[in-house]
């Protein structure tokens, strides 16, 4: 038996606190740090789930290019049954005059819902074409045409006697499958109309103009200087360099008919992705 020893207090107390202090928690600060490393690598974990989600979700997604080829036509007077053939509905000539071209057109384009036209039918500066003369010949002209297109009653025609670049407010983006471009030759006046034409276009609608012709050639034919822009500026592409830069720029295949005034032509892309 062992005889009861008394224990010195002080010492006692000494020997109970270190034992504490060796199984005691980790101090508040120590715990902070090892919660927000757990967070961070929870985060770090979530996101790589997230993202390898996403790329599988991309590389199942799948486009289809399911742009037509434009319309193989000979000559710009097999245009409105290509666009009866392709189901077109809604277009726009730009640059009408006396409304020739739109009576071919709409003589074998039945389908034809909403035909837009648009022309200045007024005298402009700075413009050397046959076709830009004075104001009192453009009302006859103007007359001549609404006379001409009269008759046509498949659809609704209006006539916007305006700019080119004033009437493209008031269609509509994306409304349009056809769409013809003969107002002014001058590379900047197509280019605009171009650049202002293109987003009212449906996907596989078609885009086309008349006249596909640089400004030395057409000079030699008939005299004509398309080389002037509205601002004096000279670019001898005309016609032709506008078209060719879009055409290029946006990687379009073009069909050029075989008139002795030839007409470019080419599509609106349909991507379809799924
Ligand atoms: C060559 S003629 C159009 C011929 C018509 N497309 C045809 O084949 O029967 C060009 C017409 O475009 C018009 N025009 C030219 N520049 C224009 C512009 N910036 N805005 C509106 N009309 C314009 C002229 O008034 C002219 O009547």
């Amino acid at each position: 038996m062992h005889a009861y020893q008394p224990v010195d207090n002080e010492e006692a107390n000494a020997f109970i606190s270190s034992k504490e202090r060796l199984y005691e928690s980790p101090t508040p600060r120590l715990q902070t740090t090892v919660l927000l490393v757990i967070i961070i690598l929870l985060s770090f974990v979530v996101y790589i789930q997230i993202f390898t989600q996403d790329t599988v979700r991309e590389s199942t997604t799948v486009c289809a290019d399911r742009t037509r080829d434009p319309p193989r036509i000979a000559s710009r007077n097999e245009m409105g049954h290509a666009l009866q053939a392709d189901a077109a509905l809604d277009g726009a000539e730009l640059g009408v005059q006396r409304g020739i071209y739109s009576e071919i057109l709409l003589t074998h384009w039945k389908r034809m819902r909403s035909w837009h036209l648009v022309d200045l039918w007024g005298q402009q500066e700075n413009y050397f074409d046959i076709a830009n003369v004075n104001d009192i010949e453009q009302q006859k002209i103007y007359e001549e045409a609404r006379d001409r297109l009269r008759s046509f009653s498949q659809g609704n025609i209006s006539f916007h006697r305006m700019y080119t670049s004033s009437a493209s407010h008031l269609i509509a983006n994306n409304s349009l499958d056809f769409v013809y471009i003969d107002a002014r030759h001058d590379y900047c006046g197509v280019m605009e109309d171009i650049l202002l034409y293109w987003p009212k276009l449906r996907p596989n609608g078609i885009f086309a103009g008349h006249d596909y012709l640089d400004a030395s050639t057409v000079k030699s034919r008939n005299g004509q200087d398309w080389g002037v822009c509205q601002d004096s500026t000279r670019n001898d592409g005309a016609v032709k360099g506008a078209v060719d830069d879009f055409v290029s720029t946006n990687h379009l295949s073009l069909h050029i008919t075989t008139d002795e005034w030839p007409t470019w032509i080419t599509r609106k892309p349909q991507i379809i992705c799924e």
